[in-house]
Formats: C-alpha cells, sequence, structure tokens
C-alpha cells in the first residue's frame, strides 16, 4: 500500500506521521496515536461514534463535523482536527461534558463522545437551539442506553451556558 507522510494538528499538539493511502482517520487516530478518547464502532458511518470536528473555512464556525471513520487521513493533511478529549480546558469541562454528567446522559460511555461533540457542533453553530434542532442534529449519533431524553435535556442545559457566553 501507498505510504504518504502527512501532519495532523488534534487537539492543538502537532503530529507529522505516515499514513497508508487507505487508512481512515479513526484508524490513524486511534491505532497510531493511541488517542483512544475517539470511538470505533460501526466503521460504515452509521453511528457516528467516531464523530470528530475538523477545520473547514467553508462553515461559519470554521469547522464540519464528520465520521471519521469515512474519511481518509491522508486527505486531512495539514488540517485541525477536534476530539472530545480536547475539550477539558485546565481541568475544566466543556459546558456540553458537565451538562452531559449533570443530567446523567452518560451510561455505559461508548457513544459519548461522539454523542457530545456533535452536541458541541450544534450548539457552536447555534446555542440557542431548540428540542426539534438538537434532536434532528443529533440523528446521525445512535445510544444505546440513555433513551436520548436525558441527552436531549444536556444539550439543552448546555445550550443556555453558551448562549451567556460562560
Ligand atoms: S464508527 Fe464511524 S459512524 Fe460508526
Ligand atoms: S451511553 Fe451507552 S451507547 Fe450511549
Amino acid at each position: 500500500m501507498k505510504k504518504r507522510a502527512i501532519t495532523l494538528f488534534i487537539n492543538g499538539d502537532e503530529y507529522n506521521i505516515t499514513v497508508d493511502a487507505d487508512e481512515t482517520l479513526t484508524q490513524v487516530i486511534r491505532n497510531q496515536l493511541n488517542l483512544t478518547d475517539l470511538k470505533h464502532c460501526c466503521g460504515r458511518g452509521e453511528c457516528g461514534a467516531c464523530t470528530v470536528q475538523v477545520e473547514d473555512d467553508r462553515y461559519p464556525t470554521g469547522k464540519k463535523i464528520i465520521n471519521s471513520c469515512l474519511s481518509l487521513a491522508a486527505m486531512m493533511d495539514g488540517k485541525r482536527i477536534y476530539t472530545v478529549g480536547g475539550l477539558e480546558k485546565g481541568g475544566t469541562l466543556h459546558p456540553v461534558q458537565e451538562a452531559f454528567v449533570e443530567q446523567g446522559a452518560v451510561q455505559c460511555g461508548f457513544c459519548s463522545g461522539g454523542m457530545i461533540m456533535k452536541t458541541v457542533d450544534i450548539l457552536e453553530n447555534n446555542a440557542k437551539a431548540g428540542e426539534a434542532e438538537i434532536r434532528e442534529g443529533l440523528e446521525g449519533n445512535i445510544c444505546r442506553c440513555t433513551g436520548y431524553t436525558k441527552i436531549v435535556e444536556a444539550a439543552k442545559q448546555a445550550g443556555k451556558v453558551m448562549a451567556a457566553g460562560k
């Protein structure tokens, strides 16, 4: 398999690595960089466990939300990538993480990283997103434990904090 040298910036850290042309971003982040906060489940874009944000100037927030299992790492050369592992700053949880804990929106936790990143993206685009918008935004992320109600409540709680600019 053809190899390619690339640079990824993950949660602000620079990684200069060599990847196979057919390796997905999930495989590289988890297996080569050992950043296992990123989860891998279906591997075909159906569950959202592998959700990350990637810099993209075409979007108002400068970031686009993707399933990393469907993205080739080689195509991400030079990009800034954000995973759930980068949300906590100096020991302080991101408002979305805090709300997920407070609302009991995390059970087994397998979906949580992707679910939290998707929620962050929804609220960065519109912190005042209502329940319907939140539910629609989270449609691609599957949770087998919580029944979604607590996740939606957590997103609403975090939205209030983010809208207040806290
Ligand atoms: S592991 Fe990527 S969508 Fe399921
Ligand atoms: S908390 Fe278990 S799959 Fe969502």
